[in-house]
């Protein structure tokens, strides 16, 4: 199968890092998700006590951040500067953080330049806010994938209770709305719906179903290539 960019973009707990993990194994690609790569330069700023209004430490920062994001058995592992990050990136306190240091222009500039490098060759699923409208503006398929408020509200304060974070329901909901705003409202590259993406609610979709459509749509784009 042709080696596809495809993009997977939208708010939180829009089940993108499920559905894009998912439809990287469907079709034998690679997935990235540059969330991680915002929430390793945030815990590195919060390790460092770089407030996340000083900006030109934080470009310094993220450009010094050796970010590695690897395929371990399914799963993905992000290591930052050689260290595995991948649980302490997913805290609520990062979660606030990393969407705070990607309102900087020069943060971003730092790491759509590595996204872009690590899809170059294509047979790539990324995920995140801006990767239909900036990182890949040409990518042969982009999703918008979305669902309702309390649903994202719920399927991210399931995962808190699942790693044991006392976090209750209403408090999730103030969060992911707190991030929505500040993800859609910031002057650089906000969360915007594609010119060209596909939008997918999620509301009342199983995570297989939603990766299903993804890929069938992704094969239905390749197909030419295969007659
Ligand atoms: O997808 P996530 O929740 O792991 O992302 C963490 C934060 O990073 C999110 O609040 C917004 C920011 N982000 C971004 O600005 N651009 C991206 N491409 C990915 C994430």
């Amino acid at each position: 199968m042709r080696n596809l960019v495809i993009a997977i973009d939208g708010p939180v707990g829009s089940g993108k890092s499920t559905a894009a993990r998912r439809v990287a194994e469907l079709l034998g690609y690679t997935y990235i998700d540059t969330g991680a790569m915002y929430r390793a330069v945030a815990l590195k700023a919060l390790r460092a006590k770089i407030p996340t209004d000083a900006t030109e430490k934080l470009v310094a920062l993220a450009a010094s951040a050796r970010i590695d994001l690897r395929a371990q058995n399914g799963t993905q592992r992000v290591l930052l500067d050689g260290e595995d990050v991948t649980a302490a990136i997913r805290t609520p306190e990062v979660s606030q953080a990393a969407s705070k240091v990607a309102v900087i222009e020069g943060v971003r500039q730092v790491l759509v330049a590595e996204q872009r490098r690590a899809g170059a060759s294509g047979g790539v699923v990324m995920e995140g806010r801006d990767v239909g409208s900036v990182v890949f503006p040409d990518a042969q398929l982009k999703i918008f994938l979305t669902a309702s408020d309390e649903v994202r509200a719920r399927r991210r304060w399931l995962e808190h209770q699942q790693k044991g974070d006392a976090i209750d329901l209403a408090r999730t909901l103030e969060e992911i709305r707190e991030r929505d705003r500040r993800d859609a409202g910031r002057e650089h590259s906000p969360l915007v719906r594609a010119e060209g993406a596909v939008l997918v609610d999620s509301t009342a979709m199983e995570p297989e179903e939603v990766a299903r459509l993804i890929a069938m749509l992704a094969r239905e784009i390749a197909a030419p290539q295969l007659r």
